[in-house]
């Protein structure tokens, strides 16, 4: 590999050449991507104009899945760094690339697959469900991968009997044991963006926005989810805000979905729950890492690119392809 790339991906995480100012970026990524027959799959927590370049954009289930079945040589992932694991996991043959290598996510930072591997040891009659925000290595200590729109319904899949340990995030996992009535042993992770939401602030807004619906992401606290109209995945809350009558809505998720609630519904309202500071923390710091000239340079010199070692690739694959089963056959 050149120097001054590896110089870059090992300091930075992208590709750091300088872009000629004159070039429509928009539209030279658009060139590149035909050329290279590659796909650009975004999650809805991506900046709005990495969103409108995308083919597919979506949750974590529906990013997977178009992962799986999609016939482009090259995916370009506009998200974080266990989304891109996935698609690897799910296409091997193919080249996977994600515009910032240090596009993490502090939920899948906190479960370490080492530590949960002595954690799962202590139930070992336990069948661990792993939510789909966790390392390569997690998915491979894992029996089924799910995400926050599958989660309660394979829980359901499985006998009532059945052990569970869940993990790493302790706020979806307790959202699944009050849908379910199963009794989960959780891992205790969690999301920065998720939990930083503020219950007087929230209060205060219904207070001023009479009639507004408040909707939240199942990441978030029970304090929080306590009164919510409505609890779903990103694509789940999206839905929602087309096929309900009312006009305004409160959003606790990361703010990046409201660009297409917006666009899916223009004369509606919706406001981002705000956090309990003052500072944007209900945007993402590690999927706005991403930015439409990493994603240039990133298709332009083919990096930064995802790799996993093989036999990581071949235990991840059975958990994910398991939740994608259930899935497809729940119509999910
Ligand atoms: P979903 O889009 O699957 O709801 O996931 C939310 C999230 O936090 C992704 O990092
Ligand atoms: Fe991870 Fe939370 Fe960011 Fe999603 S929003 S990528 S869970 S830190």
């Amino acid at each position: 590999m050149n120097t001054i790339f590896e110089r870059d991906l090992e300091a930075k995480g992208f590709i750091d050449l300088p872009i000629d100012p004159s070039i429509d970026l928009v539209e030279e990524i658009k060139k590149l991507k035909k050329e290279k027959n590659a796909v650009i799959l975004a999650h809805y927590y991506q900046e709005a104009e990495i969103q409108d370049l995308a083919d597919y954009i979506g949750d974590s289930l529906g990013l997977s899945q178009q992962a799986a079945k999609t016939d482009a040589d090259v995916i370009v992932f506009a998200g974080v760094h266990f989304m891109a694991e996935t698609a690897k996991i799910l296409s091997p043959t193919k080249k996977v690339l994600l515009p910032d290598l240090k596009a993490g996510c502090s939920l899948s930072d906190s479960c370490p697959a080492h530590l949960f591997a002595k954690f799962k040891a202590q139930y070992p009659d336990h069948l661990v469900i792993t939510y789909v925000n966790c390392t390569a290595e997690l998915k491979a200590l894992s029996d089924i991968v799910c995400t926050s729109s599958n989660a309660v319904q394979i829980v359901e899949s499985l006998p009532a009997e059945q052990k569970i340990i869940f993990g790493p995030d302790r706020n979806l996992g307790d959202y699944v044991k009050k849908k379910t009535g199963r009794d989960l042993v959780l891992w205790n992770g969690a999301c920065m963006v998720h939990e930083i939401f503020s219950r007087e602030k929230i209060d205060k807004l219904k207070a001023d926005n009479p009639g507004a619906k408040f909707i939240a992401h199942p990441e978030c606290e029970e304090h929080i989810l306590v009164d919510a109209d409505y609890i779903g995945s990103t694509s789940g809350m999206l839905k929602f805000t087309i096929e309900d009558s009312c006009e305004t809505f409160i959003v606790a998720t990361e703010s990046g979905i409201l660009h297409q609630m917006q666009k899916a519904s223009p004369s509606k309202k919706f406001i981002p729950a705000p956090p309990n500071n003052s500072c944007a923390c209900n945007d993402c710091p590690h999927m706005r890492l991403n930015t439409l000239e990493k994603l240039y340079n990133c298709l332009k010199y083919d990096l930064p690119e995802i790799t996993l070692p093989e036999d990581v690739i071949a235990r991840a694959q059975k958990p994910i392809e398991r939740m994608l089963d259930i899935s497809a056959k729940l119509g999910l």
